[in-house]
């Protein structure tokens, strides 16, 4: 294959996770001139390319060398993991990106007496994930027939063709309209970025390095709030000990009123109901938690 001086990025054409990929890349500062209808974007301002294909295709496609990387659901890269033959290069997942989350779920008939996968012995199940499903199968001793399946998986009960599934569930809600209901969740997934186990060796790995970097920095402060609130110095303590982790707060005076306190902490994740409600409970009031937009240490 001729050497390529660019990087080549694959993802998903028109799906879930094409949108929030994009977004992204472009928080990573990546912008492509874009013919969204057509498979390749070039990258304007850094050397990175995009080639825009079925999410089914991409783990096959850096195995290949064809791309150097993949914004790719970990369901699909692990079914290729699973379903590979030898020769064909290792993947890895380099980042996980924190959108596109669903599960890998076995779902049986909501009228099915189902207790443990165990009762799935000498039944068939469709699947679109035949490598990840004969893989938890033998894990669980169990022998059952898989049945694979492109898609509309979840009918597949209904149509006689099998009597079980195992498919992707988000919501659930494409379950509950199949009257199935889910009973073991073989993987936990999210889009990732995967690429080669190991880096190219010329600018490309450069790059790669430096985008790394960047969705590194955009990932955390994707995941970071500020918390404002006010508490009297008295409360200061219990206040402060349940904080979710973060750097130290900065205090602030409060005009006119000297026994209260300004806090600002920024955290590392999301802030949760429960977790004000308890940090109200030990004095603070006016509580804020507002989304990070840019950070700059
Ligand atoms: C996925 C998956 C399920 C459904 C689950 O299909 O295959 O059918 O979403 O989502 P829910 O739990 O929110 O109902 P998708 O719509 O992505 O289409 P595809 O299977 O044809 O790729
Ligand atoms: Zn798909």
């Amino acid at each position: 294959m001729k050497p390529r001086d660019r990087l080549r990025i694959a993802m998903q054409k028109s799906g879930r996770l094409t949108e929030p990929a994009l977004d992204l890349l472009n928080r990573c500062g990546l912008t492509f001139r874009q013919s969204r209808d057509k498979l390749f974007c070039f990258g304007e301002g850094e050397p990175v390319d995009l080639l825009l294909v079925r999410d089914d295709d991409i783990p096959g496609l850096i195995a290949q060398g064809v791309c150097d990387l993949g914004i790719v659901g970990r369901n699909v890269l692990d079914e290729f993991r699973c379903t590979a033959s030898e020769d064909v290069a290792a993947l890895t997942e380099w980042r996980p990106l924190g959108f596109g989350r669903c599960r890998l779920s076995v779902a049986v008939p909501q009228d099915m007496d189902y207790r443990q996968p165990q009762d799935l012995g000498g039944l068939r199940i469709a699947t679109s994930y035949p490598g990840l499903l004969n893989h938890w199968l033998k894990a669980q001793s169990v022998d059952a027939a898989v049945v694979t399946l492109a898609g509309s998986v979840e009918i597949a009960p209904k149509l006689g063709t099998a009597d079980a599934i195992c498919d992707l569930v988000q919501s659930g809600g494409t379950l509950v309209a199949n009257q199935l209901r889910e009973t073991d969740v073989l993987l936990e997934s999210e889009a990732v970025l995967a690429g080669p186990q190991a880096l190219p060796t010329d600018e490309r790995g450069d790059m790669i390095n430096l985008l790394l970097k960047r969705l590194d920095g955009v990932i955390q402060v994707r995941e970071s709030r500020l918390l404002l609130l006010q508490t009297s110095r008295t409360a200061l303590d219990a206040v402060t000990r349940l904080l979710p982790g973060g750097p130290q707060p900065t205090l602030l005076p409060v005009a006119g009123q000297p026994d209260q306190l300004m806090l600002q902490a920024l955290c590392a994740g999301e802030v949760s109901w429960r977790q004000l409600e308890e940090i109200k409970k030990a004095g603070a009031r006016e509580m804020f938690v507002l989304p990070v937009e840019k950070m700059l240490a």
